[in-house]
């Protein structure tokens, strides 16, 4: 139970990636606020979660005040926050053609501003907490395809918002976490290309790739990153 009794909120956990996420947290102990558009599928996840390990919370993340309001009911449910998602994101297609400044704003609303205003909010109580954020990214943030224009753009500023954050916080290390040995190299390998070209600051933690990628583990400690076994 590697997050018992950690509160975080997962946006745009009704569905996909973020429902993943929001699950998988709850199996190692976690208590999470489920957040997104569909009500339907929200209260599908809750059944799933548990009324004891979750909350529910239907609202679009662009209107004001919602970022406080989720840091609100997390709060309020869990008494303490540990850490948030920034999953929740408006993938939509669009080209050089088709993005006028309304879309592009549109989706830098959605994918980039609501996550930036959501840490914004947090801020205060994962201070508290020693918590953390994990802004949910995108190979797009690099150039990305040519009919995901809006959206890379999103994702490229959501990067640049994760390691300025990192940085001025004084949190120098990305950390993925693998879970199995497969999984781990295939991380490994390419925390090495990112580190290599775009990203110093990328490591991927665990026994196996500390080995591959020679980080010593005194420079973890001294960075109080935990090396998961
Ligand atoms: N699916 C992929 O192949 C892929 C690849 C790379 C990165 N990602 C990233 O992973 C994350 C999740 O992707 P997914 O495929 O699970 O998406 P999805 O479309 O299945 O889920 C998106 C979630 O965000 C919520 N959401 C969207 N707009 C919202 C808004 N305005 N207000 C509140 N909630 C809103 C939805 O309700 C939903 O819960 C995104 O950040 C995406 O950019 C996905």
């Amino acid at each position: 139970m590697r997050l018992q009794n950690k509160a975080i909120i997962v946006t745009g956990s009704t569905t996909g990636i973020g429902k993943a996420i929001a699950l998988r947290c709850i199996s190692e102990g976690a208590k999470v606020v489920i957040h997104g558009l569909e009500k339907d599928l929200g209260e599908a996840v809750m059944s799933e979660a548990g009324n004891d390990n979750a909350v529910l919370h239907i609202e679009d993340i662009t209107n004001s005040g919602a970022a406080d309001r989720l840091v609100d009911i997390a709060m309020k449910t869990f008494g303490k926050l540990d850490a948030v998602v920034n999953n929740a994101a408006a993938i939509l297609s669009s080209n050089i053609e088709t993005t006028d400044t309304v879309f592009l704003e549109k989706v830098l609303r959605i994918n980039l501003v609501a996550p930036f205003a959501l840490i914004r909010a947090a801020l205060p109580y994962l201070s508290k907490t020693k918590g953390c954020v994990l802004n949910i990214g995108s190979v797009n943030a690099y150039s990305g395809e040519p009919n995901l224009l809006a959206y890379s753009i999103s994702k490229g500023g959501l990067m640049t918002l994760t390691r300025n954050a990192a940085s001025a916080l004084g949190r120098y290390l990305f950390i993925s976490v693998g879970t199995d040995a497969k999984v781990d190299r295939a991380a490994a390998d390419r925390a090495e290309v990112l580190r290599a070209r775009f990203a110093p600051w990328y490591y991927v933690v665990s026994e196996e790739s500390v080995r591959r990628i020679r980080l010593r583990k005194s420079e973890l400690a001294a960075r109080k990153i935990e090396i998961k076994k």
